[in-house]
């Protein structure tokens, strides 16, 4: 039997806009798509009329598809001779788990191929006017994940991460940002580092808010988000607010929060 070929492919962080043509062929040529919850419906809507749509979305602390059982979906969709695309929010490999998809399918001695995607770190920052790096502000970049595995404390390494020279990225911290902001400024990250949160970043639902790493989680909670959450905590956060349009100016000069 022909064995078809799966591709996983980002999606970005929802703008369609954001899809690199190689995602938007990919889509176009499929013959069956099986997507996670984070892709925004804007890019669910280039799916083909002809092909079928899986899918496998998953929530916060609730999987409706276990990720071993979507691993032996795609195994099992591919040997069936189809193209295969597995849609992924972002980049399948930042934080999204595309790599044990990719070694059960090497396993299997499927063929497969990566199709990145622009990620929420790029596509937030981008969307705030935001460099993760700039001279003289940030000489690196982190991308940390927020959440642990079956609600466990968060394990991370604190001292290193509350270094006043590199952004972080935190990626699913909405939960524990009360933790987080806690520990950084404990590990010294000086309480007025700037801090933005970004909410369904590049979709037509974004909402931004910029200010101290100390005032973070309050401001965070009080927004009431509804959707995913990115913060980009570090010097150049305060960027957003000069670059920002309609600024409403909020307890500093330099930090504000942005609609
Ligand atoms: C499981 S991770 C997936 C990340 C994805 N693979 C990527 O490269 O962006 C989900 C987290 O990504 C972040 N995220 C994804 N899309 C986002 C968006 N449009 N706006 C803000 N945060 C986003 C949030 O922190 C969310 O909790």
């Amino acid at each position: 039997m022909t064995k078809g070929k799966v591709l996983l492919v980002g999606a970005g962080p929802g703008d369609p806009d954001l899809l690199t043509i190689k995602a938007a062929r990919a889509i176009a040529d499929a013959d069956v798509v099986v997507y996670d919850r984070l892709v925004a419906e804007a890019i669910l809507k280039l799916i083909p009329d002809g092909a079928a749509r899986i899918n496998v979305g998953k929530w916060p602390g609730h999987h409706p598809v276990p990720q071993a059982e979507i691993n032996q979906l795609l195994v099992r969709l591919a040997k069936t001779g189809r193209k295969v695309v597995r849609l992924k929010g972002g980049d399948p490999f930042i934080f999204g788990r595309g790599c044990e998809e990719a070694s059960e399918l090497a396993r299997a001695g499927i063929a497969f191929e990566v199709v990145p995607g622009i990620t929420a770190a790029q596509g937030c920052a981008a969307a705030a006017r935001v460099p993760l790096t700039h001279r003289g502000l940030a000489t690196g970049v982190r991308y940390v994940t927020g959440h642990c595995r079956a609600e466990a404390p968060l394990d991370l390494d604190w001292a290193g991460l509350a270094d006043p020279a590199t952004t972080l990225v935190i990626y699913m911290g909405m939960a524990a940002i009360d933790e987080i902001a806690r520990e950084l400024i404990g590990h010294g990250l000086p309480a007025d580092t700037p801090a933005l949160a970004v909410c369904q970043g590049t979709t037509p639902q974004e909402q931004r808010l910029c200010v101290s790493l100390a005032e973070l989680p309050g401001a965070a909670r009080n927004a009431r988000f509804s959707g995913p959450v990115l913060f980009i905590i570090g010097r150049v956060a305060a960027i957003a607010v000069e670059h920002s349009e309609g600024v409403h100016a909020r307890t500093t000069e330099t930090m504000a929060v942005v609609a």
